[in-house]
């Protein structure tokens, strides 16, 4: 029997020479053709997450797919952080570098409380900055970070350092 890991690792596809020359991209897409794996992989967010969280906010828009089902299984809300422009106010937002430029993402600050413990979610932590942004955003909102969840971790670009100021509990299924 293959482990939950080694499924999304089996399942994942890379990608040679995508978006542009010398990346290899990986696809995560084919995980949602699997129904099955794809329940098993929210039902392990959804254990880890399970006690400490009060509001899961999932990064768009790969952060939308399974972030809403796990929030659904934890019975909390979903709190959709989204690209500037897409969101009606109020919004409030955070901008951070990428590897040409900037980008902005916005959340509705009404939607989480002083206090709650969020969780954090999208599908890849490549450098941590849009995680790193988001989580300087539910800051700004009075909630705090519990925990951030990531399917895969791109461990060679070190996502993760600007993670850990907000927590220690940074999970991902796989990385490499
Ligand atoms: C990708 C990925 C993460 C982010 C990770 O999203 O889904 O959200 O980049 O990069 P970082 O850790 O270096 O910040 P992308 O912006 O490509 O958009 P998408 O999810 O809408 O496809
Ligand atoms: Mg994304």
């Amino acid at each position: 029997m293959s482990t939950l890991q080694e499924k999304i690792n089996d399942t994942i596809v890379d990608v040679i020479d995508f978006p542009k020359e010398g990346i290899v991209y990986k696809d995560i897409t084919p995980l949602f053709l699997d129904a099955t794996l794809s329940g098993e992989i929210v039902d392990e967010f959804v254990k880890q997450a399970k006690g400490k969280v009060d509001v899961v906010c999932g990064i768009e828009s790969r952060g939308f797919l399974y972030g809403i089902q796990i929030a659904q299984k934890l019975n909390v809300p979903f709190v959709l952080i989204r690209k500037a422009g897409k969101l009606p106010p109020p919004t409030i937002n955070e901008s951070y570098d990428l590897e040409y430029g900037q980008a902005t993402i916005e959340i509705n600050p009404n939607y989480i409380k002083e206090g709650d413990r969020v969780l954090i979610h999208d599908d890849v932590l490549a450098t941590g900055g849009t995680a790193e942004a988001c989580a300087k955003l539910i800051n700004k909102c009075g909630g705090k970070i519990s925990q951030f969840s990531f399917i895969v971790d791109l461990t060679f670009l070190n996502g993760k350092d600007k993670l850990t100021p907000f927590t220690e509990e940074i999970i991902s299924l796989t990385e490499y």
